[in-house]
């Protein structure tokens, strides 16, 4: 089997697979084809492939000669087009979201797996690229709130006096929500956090945040570990709760979504507008319409005195250890799908490779995508 690695368009600087993941597929029996400076955004040179035994190759090679086409964002149409019906499309291309592409998969009776809705069993832990991600993300939106507020973040006891330590509001304490407190307190900050969901209330104590709880969430054990929409009464006695403590936030870090759905709305232009001048909201929500009402995804504005970012792509801002992170992730999803001899075997028995599999042969295998088709 030949693996073809895809070089990403900017402004993504991540490439799905390091050097060092390549030479792990190699010891597999199975050859890699890298387009011609996949790599180097990520730090990764061509000569460095090569040295693992990879192939540099141009584009339209690998649409001629790969078995599977592997790369980190959803493809362009016209490269699902020039697809052969053998040929197999591995990406993390959010069918929950974007179900064109998945119909233009299902169209031409091609086989695609998106990597983004693995499903969350223990043994896919190590598969799952929507946490890796995340861990970078909420890393990342520390990071930068830390720097654009005009205060610090810990305590100083100076001779010129104490400064306060910074407050956090982080909603949603997800995977990207619970490594932005871990960085918000290592930071030396306060951290309050809002979630729906009560399985995430110890784990935020254990990292030193405050959970603020708000009475009546609806949980459902069948959403796999995710968040459900919520009734109009409990969203009004959240909002009410968030409202309040916001207007005593230096920072807020939206991380709510919910998979296959608008982001909640959360942070209401009301309530930006009565948070203190110079607070940074940071809004991971973006690209799904953001928990911030004033967000605009992919740009920073200022509203009041109020910095707004809207980035639902840090990964690609620390593009050599999210690279390293999605091609682990990738490697671990592909043993199940690489034979002794290195060729192919799709065995959907296994509930990994099934529920991964967005289209195949004319049919949806992800339930979740069916549901949302049919
Ligand atoms: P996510 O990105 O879908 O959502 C982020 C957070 O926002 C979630 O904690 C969610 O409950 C919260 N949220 C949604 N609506 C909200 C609202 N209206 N108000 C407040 N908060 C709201 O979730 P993420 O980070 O991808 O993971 C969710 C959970 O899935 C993890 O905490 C973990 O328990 C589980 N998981 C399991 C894995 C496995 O077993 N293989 C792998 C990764 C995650």
């Amino acid at each position: 089997m030949i693996i073809g690695l895809l070089k990403e368009s900017a402004p993504e600087t991540r490439v799905a697979l390091l050097p060092e993941i390549v030479k792990d597929f190699i010891a597999l029996k199975v050859e890699v084809f890298v387009e011609k400076g996949a790599g180097e955004n990520a730090f990764a040179r061509d000569g460095d492939y090569q040295a693992v035994g990879a192939k540099i190759v141009e584009h339209t090679k690998i649409f001629e000669q790969a078995d599977v086409l592997l790369m980190i964002q959803p493809p362009q149409k016209e490269d699902v087009n020039k697809m052969k019906e053998s040929q197999i499309w591995i990406s993390a291309y959010n069918p929950l979201w974007d179900t064109e592409l998945v119909k233009l998969f299902l169209n031409r009776k091609l086989t695609s797996f998106s990597l983004d809705v693995i499903p969350r069993i223990t043994r896919a832990q190590a598969m799952d690229v929507l946490s890796s991600m995340a861990t970078v993300s909420g890393y990342m939106a520390v990071l930068e709130a830390a720097v654009k507020l005009p205060t610090f973040f810990p305590m100083f006891m100076t001779a010129a006096g104490t400064i306060k330590p910074a407050n956090v509001l982080i909603l949603g304490a997800g995977v990207a929500g619970l490594q932005a407190i871990a960085t918000s307190r290592k930071l030396g900050a306060q951290v309050q956090v809002f979630d729906v969901r009560s399985a995430v209330k110890e784990e935020v104590k254990s990292l030193g945040g405050r959970f603020v709880e708000v009475e009546g969430a609806i949980e459902d054990a069948a959403a796999g570990g995710y968040a459900v929409e919520q009734t109009e009464e409990f969203k009004k006695k959240q909002q009410q709760a968030i409202n309040e403590h916001a207007a005593k936030a230096n920072v807020v870090i939206c991380t709510a979504q919910i998979p296959g759905k608008k982001a909640p709305l959360l942070l209401p232009a009301k309530a930006v507008e009565a948070m203190m001048p110079g607070s940074v909201i940071i809004d991971l929500a973006a690209s799904t319409g953001g928990n911030c009402e004033l967000t605009k995804d992919n740009e920073t504005i200022v509203h009041n005195g109020i910095t707004i970012i809207g980035q639902s792509n840090y990964p690609a801002q620390k593009p050599a250890d999210a690279s390293r992170m999605f091609g682990k992730n990738v490697f671990n999803f592909m043993k199940l799908i690489i034979d002794k001899e290195g060729g192919l075997n799709l065995n959907f028995d296994d509930e990994i490779v099934k529920g991964t599999c967005i289209t195949h042969d004319g049919q949806i295998y992800n339930e979740r995508v069916k549901a949302l088709i049919n």
